[in-house]
């Protein structure tokens, strides 16, 4: 039976094992998936002996980018990012890195909450991992204007000039916003230690603006609550996107697109219980 594994470490939380197990039972599709805790010094090695079987990996915190070194063949996705969160073995040998994180985003928020971004003026919070991720996917959607505010400028920036071809993106300081805008994607790790990054709530236009929070919890994040005491129009977090991106790499092995959203209300109810 084909093998599958998240790597990760920590990585007993992980819900990627339950995501892909019901997609492989939703598509009749044969396979194990189980998480891998790599040790923090070795993960390439750990790796590579998972691929001498293993057929495919979901790679989280912090591997991301040790993945996209040891992968032999990057899409576009994955190079502009700098970082892979899918493994591939192809049948050649090859070791394919993707990233599906910023596809997952795009299509949490597009298809599930059918909120398009094409002119919109969208605010991106945040510029490490999971904002490079998100970079690529989100001009494809061609909005009118893309900030990215960081709590360190000179990370913003360095990211507006390396994307800058791809679309009309620009850095920011969190505090120099005031004007809304009719997206804002928080993918800071503030919400971790329940604390918000320190913006101006007149960035949202009540009954108007989107906020989406890349970080999930039972209860609404921090960031969540304070776009719904503004008047957000919507307020969202970020359960959709990881079973988006899971969706995405479950199709990259298995070329079987799975029904996303009775995984994504199960995972809800679970995160209720
Ligand atoms: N739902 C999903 O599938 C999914 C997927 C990927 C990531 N995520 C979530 O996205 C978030 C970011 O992940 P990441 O991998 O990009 O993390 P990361 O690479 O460690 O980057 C963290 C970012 O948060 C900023 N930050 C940290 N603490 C802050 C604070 N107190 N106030 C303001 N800014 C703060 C950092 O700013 P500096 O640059 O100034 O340090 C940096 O821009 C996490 O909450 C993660 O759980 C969710």
């Amino acid at each position: 039976m084909d093998h599958y594994v998240v790597f990760g470490n920590p990585i007993a939380h992980s819900k990627s094992p339950l995501i892909h197990r019901l997609f492989a039972q939703q598509t009749g599709q044969q396979l194990a998936y189980d998480t891998l805790l790599a040790p923090l010094d070795d993960f390439a090695h750990c790796a590579r002996e998972f691929f001498r079987e293993g057929r495919g990996a979901n790679v989280t915190v912090p591997f991301k980018e040790q993945a996209y070194r040891l992968a032999t063949r990057l899409t576009e996705r994955a190079l502009r990012a700098g970082a892979v969160n899918t493994l591939s073995k192809l049948d050649d040998g090859t070791l394919l890195g993707d990233n599906t994180d910023g596809a997952g985003l795009v299509r949490d928020l597009t298809v599930n909450a059918g909120v398009s971004l094409k002119g919109k003026r969208v605010l991106l919070l945040g510029a490490g991992g999971a904002v490079r991720g998100a970079l690529e996917p989100l001009l494809g959607e061609q909005p009118s204007s893309l900030i990215i505010a960081n709590r360190t400028v000179e990370k913003a920036e360095l990211l507006a000039e390396l994307f800058a071809d791809l679309g009309p993106v620009s850095a920011s300081g969190f505090d120099w916003l005031h004007e809304s805008v009719d997206v804002i994607i928080n993918a800071t790790s503030a919400s971790l230690a329940g604390d918000l990054p320190p913006i101006a709530s007149s960035l949202i236009e009540p009954g108007h603006t989107v906020c989406y929070d890349m970080m999930y919890s039972q209860a609404p994040t921090p960031f969540c609550r304070w776009a719904s005491e503004h008047g957000a129009a919507l307020s969202l977090d970020g359960l959709g996107m990881l079973v988006e991106q899971a969706g995405e790499a479950f199709y990259l092995w298995r070329g079987v697109r799975p029904d996303t959203a009775p995984v994504l209300a199960q995972l809800r109810q679970g995160l209720a219980l």
